[in-house]
């Protein structure tokens, strides 16, 4: 998937292979997004192509997990929204659900002192009722033990559907209006995004899918109205350094027109 790539110089392009600290640098000459959203797919097939179970499939997406928030931690992003199990996953085999739900345990063991380093702060989105007490009291600790740090903002999408939470929104702001503390003419869109679970966080700018698939898949759909959208064939646990910088790089040489000309 990486093989050459466009060097985007001051509006030319030109085709060459950068080296890892090359993309790094061409990076830093515009401004990155601001709010990343990724939906990490590609566990399931990564692990059958190498005959494991599709739980070593997500133990590798974990590691990548980590690797990805360093890499946009170092960049200075300031919101990352990894998309790690939907309303739909549910569906899945028991086994398969239990060993995703528990993976926040994990990661809390091995992962939160660095977190708390790096002054992240970890937030939840989605219908925690849903969840098992376990995963619900390992994301609390890491919501406690981080809600004051003051830089990266990483939401963990878990048991997460946006139309659950557009309808939610809707039912909260029906609510204020029979109770008058609203005018129905006054609802606007920031009255919306304001009853999302993403508050207070901008939109996301880049919205990243690993594995192939040319889909949304019921992710930030009323926030991702203006995102640049970008896939990419690797499977998840080969989400690599390289093909995130790829991925900035090329939201980097797009132009935001939000409608205007
Ligand atoms: C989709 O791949 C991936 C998931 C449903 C799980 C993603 C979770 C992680 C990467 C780990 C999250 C870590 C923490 C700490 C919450 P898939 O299983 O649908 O892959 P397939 O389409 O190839 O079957």
């Amino acid at each position: 998937m990486i093989g050459t790539f466009k060097k985007w110089v001051s509006g030319s392009t030109t085709e060459q292979v950068l080296s890892e600290q090359e993309m790094y640098e061409q990076i830093q000459k515009h401004p990155v997004p601001e709010h990343i959203g990724i939906i990490m797919d590609g566990n399931g097939r990564w692990a059958k192509k190498r005959g494991l179970p599709r739980t070593a499939g997500h133990a590798a997406g974990m590691k990548r997990v980590r690797e990805t928030i360093r890499i946009a931690n170092d960049l200075g992003i300031k919101a990352l929204t990894l998309y790690s199990f939907s309303t739909e996953n549910f569906k899945r085999p028991k086994e398969e659900v239990e060993y995703l739900m528990k993976l926040p345990i994990e990661f809390l063991r091995t992962d939160l002192q660095e977190l708390v380093d790096r002054n992240v702060k970890v937030q939840m989105l989605g219908d925690k009722e849903k969840t098992p007490s376990y995963t619900q009291s390992a994301l609390r600790e890491f919501e406690v033990q981080t809600e004051h740090n003051t830089g990266m903002i990483l939401n963990f999408a878990i048991s997460y559907g946006s139309r659950d939470e557009i309808l939610q929104a809707i039912r909260e702001i029906i609510e204020e209006v029979e109770k008058g503390n609203i005018d129905k003419d006054q609802i606007t869109e920031q009255v919306m995004s304001d009853h999302l679970l993403t508050r207070g966080i901008p939109d996301p700018d880049l919205i990243i899918r690993s594995s192939g698939e040319i889909r949304i898949s019921n992710f930030l759909l009323w926030q991702l109205a203006y995102s640049e959208l970008w896939f990419t064939e690797e499977l998840w646990p080969d989400f690599s350094k390289k093909v995130f910088y790829q991925a900035i790089l090329d939201f980097q040489k797009r132009n935001r027109r939000y409608g205007a000309v």
